[in-house]
């Protein structure tokens, strides 16, 4: 995975043409996504790794919603597109997902959006998404994983030195990172072009 650094520098470069060039690739999956979440009035909801905030439209208007993410420039066109479409409750905050500044069991529903396969430490991301997370509260994940196919897979293996080179890994498997997190899917969704992605939710055991 690459390194906190590395993301930083990446995600600054892309902050300008990330809409532009991600968009097409990951705007169902964001769709999907937000309405498979059906948050409710009264629900508190944390997205990690919020970058630009393009899950933000797809959310209601008055959802009571923290979002963090380490790139201070990703952030700031999140802050932008907040008071753009008006949302009163939202709140954004630079901060690292493998610590988390908030205390324990205080979201109802918990997003990282092509999120878990970009930070340096996965495992240290869904661990803390879980101790925030209310006991039986809600924790999607939408990402690329390792295919289940093993010729994909070999090919995802060649790859994952350029996807590391453009800030991602291509390789992540998914049931290894549940099984040390400790979180069993309870639904799987792919999405995106030609399945490649997908949206798990799973819920908090604690
Ligand atoms: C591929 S973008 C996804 C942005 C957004 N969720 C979306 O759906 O478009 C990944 C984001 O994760 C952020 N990120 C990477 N490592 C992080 C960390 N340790 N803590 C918080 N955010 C992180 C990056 O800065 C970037 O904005």
């Amino acid at each position: 995975m690459p390194e906190l650094d590395a993301i930083h520098t990446i995600y600054n470069t892309y902050s300008r043409f990330y809409d532009w060039i991600f968009s097409p690739f990951f705007e169902q999956g964001q769709r999907i996504a937000t309405k498979m979440m059906g948050v409710q009035p009264d629900e508190k909801v944390l997205e990690v790794g919020i970058g630009t905030g393009a899950l933000l439209s797809f959310y209601p208007k008055d959802i009571d919603l923290v979002g963090i993410d380490v790139c201070q420039s990703m952030l700031e066109r999140a802050e932008v597109l907040r008071k753009q479409i008006g949302m009163p409750n939202v709140e954004l905050h630079h901060m690292d997902a493998t610590q988390m500044d908030f205390p324990d069991s205080v979201f109802d529903k918990v997003m990282a959006a092509y999120v878990i396969s970009v930070v340096p430490d996965p495992i240290a991301v869904g661990e803390e998404m879980k101790r925030v997370c209310k006991k039986n509260g809600e924790i999607y994940f939408v990402n690329h994983f390792q295919s289940p196919n093993p010729i994909v897979a070999a090919v995802e293996g060649v790859i994952e030195p350029i996807g590391q080179c453009l800030g991602f890994s291509t390789s992540l498997d998914l049931h290894d990172l549940l099984k040390e997190i400790n979180l069993e899917p309870v639904l799987e969704r792919p999405v995106n072009f030609l399945n490649l992605w997908r949206i798990v939710k799973c819920i908090n055991p604690k």
